[in-house]
């Protein structure tokens, strides 16, 4: 008898996503999302995992957008593919967010879709959680002004990671949108920071920060989002918005002062800030620095970048963690999506049955009358 995998599929809403983290609590959430960061990436080896640079559809209509897939095969194992949409018109012509997307879990045994979850505040949660280690692991030990440029959804999991690492006294803010600067206050109050919030212009927080997460819907070939100006020597910048070709937010001459340290650097290198550089440029990926700190210390003491595009194996690992917490918390729906007809090489098993059962009626009643 060969072993007969489960044919049920676990489903977690968006109100599930958010139950999970109201039971758990958001610091415990982003602290054990930024501890599996750690620990995966550690084990993370090419090996084990087959990781392509995502691809997708790019449209200016009827609204500029993109739907791309993110895959991950952990050999052997199961695979993991995030369908993510960025849409920068959304918030003002439709009150959605800018990145919309849904994450899946397949089994490869059988190709069985054993989860489905809401990409929405993973994303945030992720895309958070990684620079909260690239700012551990790359910014100066005394560091205590953020920067942020762009006050977005992608911002506020930006200062709750960071929040984590770093001893964050000041947060200098500044974004084009004016409604989008006002409401920050109210988006973080939830984090209960011990910090002051002062918004400036673009040129006071590269001035002044000692760490900053640039995460703009900048438009395609619009960067950067300021010139190479006079900045701390060891500031530490979070590239986080150039995440397409021909989108930058960071200036090339800054690039070159700085260690860039892309999170994927296949990726990178068509669509972050490394598409500006040439490869002798361009530092070794994330997982060396997580792998090896000691070796990588003195970045603290320089310019720095990590140039964040958004890796698969962050949607993996947030995904994996939301599983758990939902299996622990009995949390979430399991629904029967697929079909497994008794017989499997009959795909109209059901039509079979069904009118058999019909024509079963129709000949009942008939002997009744
Ligand atoms: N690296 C990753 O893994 C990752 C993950 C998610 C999103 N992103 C990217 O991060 C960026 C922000 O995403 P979001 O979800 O916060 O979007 P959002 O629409 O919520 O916020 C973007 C903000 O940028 C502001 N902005 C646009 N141009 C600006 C400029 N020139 N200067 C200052 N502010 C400007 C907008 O007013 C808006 O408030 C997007 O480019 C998105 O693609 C990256």
């Amino acid at each position: 008898m060969k072993n007969t995998p489960a044919t049920e599929t676990l489903v977690l809403e968006s109100h599930h996503v958010q139950e999970i983290i109201a039971q758990v609590g958001v610091d415990q959430v982003m602290d054990d999302l930024i501890s599996r960061m750690y620990e995966d990436i550690r084990q993370y080896t090419p090996e084990a995992m087959q990781i392509p640079a995502r691809s997708g559809f790019h449209y200016t209509l009827p609204h500029t957008g993109l739907i791309e897939w993110m895959p991950l095969y952990a050999r052997g194992e199961e695979i993991t593919i995030k369908l993510v949409g960025y849409h920068p018109g959304n918030p003002e012509i439709f009150h959605f967010p800018t990145i919309l997307s849904s994450i899946y879990r397949f089994d490869t045994q059988s190709g069985h879709l054993m989860a489905i979850m809401d990409g929405v505040l993973p994303t945030a949660l992720r895309t958070g959680a990684i620079s909260g280690v690239a700012t551990a692991l790359m910014s100066h030990p005394e560091s205590s002004t953020l920067g942020l440029i762009g006050c977005g959804a992608q911002s506020v999991t930006q200062i709750h990671a960071i929040s984590r690492s770093m001893d964050i006294r000041t947060v200098l803010y500044y974004d084009t949108d004016e409604e989008t600067c006002n409401s920050l206050n109210s988006r973080i109050a939830a984090l209960n920071l011990d910090c002051t919030f002062v918004r400036a212009s673009i040129s006071e927080i590269v001035q002044n920060s000692d760490v900053i997460c640039t995460a703009t819907s900048i438009d395609i070939g619009q960067g950067p989002l300021f010139r190479d100006l006079l900045s701390r020597p060891h500031l530490h910048i979070n590239a986080v918005g150039s995440d397409f070709p021909g989108k930058t937010e960071v200036p090339v001459e800054l690039l070159r002062k700085s260690v860039v340290i892309p999170d994927f650097k296949a990726q990178a290198v068509v669509e972050g800030e490394c598409q500006q550089l040439t490869a002798a440029e361009i530092g070794p990926e994330i997982s060396a620095l997580i792998k090896s700190p000691a070796k990588y210390k003195y970045i603290q003491e320089r310019r720095s970048v990590f140039d964040s595009t958004g890796w698969a194996l962050e949607d993996h690992i947030v995904m994996d963690l939301m599983i758990s917490y939902a299996e622990r918390l009995q949390i979430g729906r399991r629904l029967s999506i697929e079909y497994f007809p008794e017989d499997t090489k009959n795909p109209y098993e059901f039509y079979t049955q069904k009118t058999a059962k019909s024509s079963h009626m129709i000949s009942t009643s008939n002997a009744i009358s």
